[in-house]
């Protein structure tokens, strides 16, 4: 759905201070973010995460619309001392549309 796309792309703009995506994207702050949907938690080479989401990866999670909406929406609480600085999204639908917008650089 690109009007949700769209949306995402606005939402994403509180992510960009940590966050590169699309092409020439580099870790930052925080991981870049191409082809997030399927990737393992934490499992992105060369990026230094918290032993609690390298962990939840070596148990097998991957970033999906559930996981992604669970840690998007209270980050501290679905990864226990994340070292993602970011309080959360409050609202579902913006959820939905940041998952979207990730999605589109995903394959
Ligand atoms: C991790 C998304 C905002 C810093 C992650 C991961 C995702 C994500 C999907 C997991 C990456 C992986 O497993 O490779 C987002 C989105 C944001 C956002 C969609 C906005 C809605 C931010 C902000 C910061 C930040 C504002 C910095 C203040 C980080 C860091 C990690 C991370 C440091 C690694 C976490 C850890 O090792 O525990 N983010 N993020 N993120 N993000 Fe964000």
């Amino acid at each position: 759905d690109p009007a949700l796309v769209a949306e995402g792309e606005k939402v994403f703009k509180k992510c960009k201070a940590c966050h590169q995506i699309g092409e020439g994207a580099k870790n930052k702050t925080g991981p870049e973010l191409n082809n997030i949907i399927g990737r393992t938690l934490g499992g992105h080479d060369g990026f230094k995460y918290s032993k609690t989401m390298a962990e939840m990866g070596e148990g097998g999670l991957v970033w999906n619309d559930e996981t992604l909406a669970e840690f998007l929406s209270k980050p501290k609480d679905y990864v226990k001392k994340t070292k993602m600085s970011f309080a959360g999204l409050k609202k579902d639908d913006d959820i939905a549309a940041v998952i979207a917008y990730l999605k589109s650089f995903s394959q």
